[in-house]
C-alpha cells in the first residue's frame, strides 16, 4: 500500500519525505487555502514546489464544475509536471472529463467518493485513482472503512485497474484497516502517519535496553 500525505504544508511534506516512506501527496482547495496559497500563479507554483520535493504522484484539484472548465484547468495542471494527477470531483461533468483525460493519457484522481456506485462510475470512466472519504462518512455515523472493503471487493471481482486511495483519514486505525481491506493507497495527515510509530512497550523496552547497556558498559 502506498503512503501519500494529505497536505499542502511544505514542512510536513518534507518531514514525511525524510522518513523515506512517502509515495506522493494529495491536496485540495481547502488545504491550499489553509496554507494561505492564493491566486492561480501562486497555486501553480506551489504544485511545482511540491513536485520538486517528492518523487511520486501529486494530486492537484480543479475548481471548475463544467466539462470545458475542468478540461482547461486539468490540462494546465497536467502540463506543470509529469507527476501531477488531476483531481476531479464526482459529478456528471467530472465523469465525462475523467473519460476524456483517460483517452489523452492524463492521470486522474476522482474525489468526493462516498458510495460504491460512484466508485464504479469513476472506474468505468478510467480514473487512475478514486478517493473514498472515510472520515467524513464516520462523521455522519456511516462506517467509512466498510466502504473501502466494499469497493475493494467490487474492483477485485471486476478486475478494475483504478486504484483505491483511502482519503479523509483521521487516525492510525484508518490506515491499518485500509491496508487490511485492500486499499492501494492511503492519503493521511502527518500526525496519523507518525502515530503508527507509537507503542508504549517499544518505549519501555528501549529504555531498558539502553539502561542495561549503560550498566555493563559504564
Ligand atoms: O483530500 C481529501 C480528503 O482527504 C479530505 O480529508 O479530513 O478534510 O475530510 P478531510
Amino acid at each position: 500500500m502506498k503512503f501519500f500525505i494529505d497536505t499542502a504544508n511544505i514542512a510536513q511534506i518534507k518531514e514525511a519525505n525524510d522518513l523515506g516512506i512517502l509515495d506522493g501527496v494529495t491536496t485540495n482547495p481547502s488545504l491550499m487555502a489553509k496554507e494561505g496559497i492564493k491566486g492561480t500563479d501562486a497555486i501553480m507554483k506551489h504544485y511545482v514546489d511540491i513536485c520538486n520535493i517528492v518523487s511520486g504522484d501529486v494530486s492537484a484539484e480543479v475548481i471548475s464544475t463544467d466539462f470545458d472548465g475542468i478540461i482547461r484547468e486539468g490540462e494546465n495542471l497536467a502540463a506543470l509536471h509529469e507527476n501531477i494527477v488531476v483531481k476531479v470531483p464526482m459529478i456528471k461533468d467530472g465523469v465525462k472529463a475523467i473519460k476524456y483525460f483517460s483517452s489523452k493519457g492524463i492521470r486522474t484522481n476522482c474525489t468526493l467518493i462516498f458510495s460504491p456506485g460512484q466508485a464504479i462510475l469513476a472506474a468505468k470512466a478510467g480514473a487512475t485513482y478514486i478517493s473514498p472519504f472515510v472520515g467524513r462518512l464516520d462523521d455522519i455515523s456511516y462506517d467509512g472503512m466498510s466502504l473501502i472493503a466494499e469497493i475493494a471487493q467490487i474492483f477485485a471481482v471486476q478486475g478494475y485497474q483504478t486504484q483505491i486511495l483511502a482519503a479523509s483519514i483521521r487516525n492510525p486505525i484508518h490506515i491499518i484497516k485500509s491496508a487490511q481491506y485492500g486499499a492501494h493507497v492511503i492519503t493521511s495527515p502527518l500526525d496519523s502517519i507518525l502515530a503508527l510509530l507509537k507503542h508504549p512497550l517499544t518505549d519501555i523496552g528501549l529504555e531498558k535496553f539502553l539502561a542495561d547497556h549503560k550498566k555493563s558498559n559504564g
